[in-house]
């Protein structure tokens, strides 16, 4: 089976890279030379673990990269897995979808039957706009020389090649026989793990034959569209959910981290996803909740838990300020060290990440930041030119003479930090955790005053009156 992947983002050279190493001789297309370049030399065009390895070990002998359309001629399946922004509305920007759909309608094959896969989170009934697009510009029929399906890509930055060779499920959203035999034929190598030893020798997490099989559900095409987005709302919904019951356990002095174990026995609710943060962000919650919910309030069934739970997350950044201020009184001359720029750890991307917010706020109450992430410095300086920050080279420099240092995203090196040396480069050691990570007794005992988030230890900060503070 011959496989395109259109796009080089996250979806594209994953998906593009997991399928060549399974051995399908598969073609990256991007617009842009110089990702396919990157590609073609052996490097990922984004920073994800385990991709470069695998990339280099399979291109130029089962996977291709090229700005050309070429490939789609003698494709069977051709993922589209360009960026779908958002609009400043909410909506979702089908700008890159609608021009891969109009290139691969003018290459496609009158000879064979092509399946064309909708792996981006796109809007329900954005397979059969894509179908009308390619019908335009090839003049072939839908349905009989091609078919447009859905199968949305659930996975996580940072544990891509782990979702992606491991999936929990794999949605398949089409009705079309033919359509559906190919990709059970494909997907055959990732349910069963077919092909796995010889990939396996690139993975860079432990690879586990025993394993739980990945669930594998056809449904038809406009459900399977739905579940992307319903699923990553639920879980939206579910950390806001934790992170309101965590204020509260803070005005009542119970302990956040003890209720989220509580809860997540039961295995209606399950453990994960009840880690408390400074908020949800990062290139998909955000965008999916709003266009989740735009399409909701254009339909006239309007998703008031997700409404609710982007409120509240908004408020979860606005309370992280609140108990920073709390703790220094005025910040006004004051010196904060920020550790965390992206929006979780093992990745560099710090798009629409609470740092920003934070980090405006904190300016704007008078206070000069210091900044350090292990990888998204670079992404965070060119989003937020407006931002007057300083960037350090390492956590410790970020944290001499600070007034306080704020952990905004759990990277493991900051859980590996020597922090007796951090707090003694301070101006006054303050630490604030807002993952919850670190180990209080022990930054205790580092000489740092240490909190966090829905502590009971910290009840004494009668942090039920911040939140009258917040609007
Ligand atoms: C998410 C979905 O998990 C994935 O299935 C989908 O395909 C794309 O969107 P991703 O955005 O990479 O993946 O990150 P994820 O690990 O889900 O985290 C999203 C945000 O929630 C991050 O800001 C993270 O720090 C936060 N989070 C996650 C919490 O605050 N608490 C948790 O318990 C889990």
């Amino acid at each position: 089976m011959n496989i395109v992947c259109i796009g080089s983002g996250y979806v594209g050279s994953v998906t593009g890279a997991a399928f060549s190493a399974l051995g399908y001789k598969t073609t990256v297309i991007d617009i842009n030379e110089s990702k396919v370049a990157l590609l073609n030399s052996g490097q990922s065009p984004i920073y994800e673990p385990g991709l470069t390895e695998l990339i280099r070990a399979y291109i130029g002998k089962t996977l291709f990269a090229t700005t050309s359309y070429e490939a789609v001629k003698s494709a069977d399946v051709i993922f589209i897995g360009v960026g779908t922004p958002s609009r400043p509305d909410g909506s979702v920007d089908l700008s890159y979808i609608k021009a891969a759909a109009g290139s691969i309608g003018k290459s496609l094959s009158r000879d064979r039957f092509t399946v064309i896969v909708n792996k981006s989170t796109v809007p329900v009934g954005t397979a059969d706009l894509v179908s009308s697009i390619i019908e335009k510009e090839s003049g072939l029929r839908a349905e009989h020389q091609f078919t447009v399906i859905s199968n949305p890509e659930f996975l996580r930055e940072g544990y891509a090649l782990e979702d992606v060779f491991f999936p929990d499920r794999i949605i398949i959203g089409s009705v079309h026989h033919a359509a559906k035999d190919r990709m059970r034929q494909l997907y055959n190598s990732i349910v069963y793990r077919e092909g796995y030893e010889a990939a396996a020798k690139y993975f860079y997490f432990k690879h586990n034959p025993e394993a739980p099989q990945a669930k594998y559900f056809e449904t038809d095409t406009k459900s399977s569209e739905m579940i992307k987005y319903a699923a990553n709302a639920f879980l939206a919904v579910k950390i806001s959910y934790i992170n309101e019951v965590a204020r509260l356990c803070e005005s009542l002095g119970a302990n956040v981290p003890d209720v989220a174990r509580g809860m997540g026995m039961d295995s209606r609710i399950g453990e994960k996803f009840l880690e408390v943060s400074s908020g949800w962000s990062g290139s998909c919650f955000p965008k999916d909740t709003a266009e989740f919910l735009h399409t909701s309030q254009q339909y006239g069934s309007e998703l008031t838990l997700v409404k609710t739970a982007m409120q509240s997350n908004e408020r979860m950044h606005a309370y992280v300020v609140e108990k920073i201020q709390h703790r220094l009184k005025s910040l006004h001359g004051k010196s904060i060290c920020i550790l965390g720029l992206t929006f979780k750890p093992n990745t560099d991307d710090a798009r629409k990440t609470q740092a920003s917010y934070i980090i405006a706020r904190l300016i704007e109450l008078g206070a000069h930041v210091k900044v350090h992430d292990p990888q998204g410095m670079e992404m965070f300086r060119s989003l937020n030119s407006s931002l007057s920050v300083e960037f350090c080279k390492s956590p410790q420099e970020a944290a001499e003479e600070t007034d306080m240092v704020v952990l905004l995203t759990h990277w493991a090196d900051y859980q590996r930090l020597d922090w007796t040396k951090v707090a003694k480069r301070m101006k006054h050691p303050f630490l604030f955790d807002t993952r919850n990570v670190l180990e209080h007794h022990e930054m205790e005992r580092a000489g740092f005053q240490y909190e966090g988030l829905g502590l009971r230890k910290y009840q004494d900060l009668k942090v039920s009156e911040l939140t009258k503070l917040l609007v």
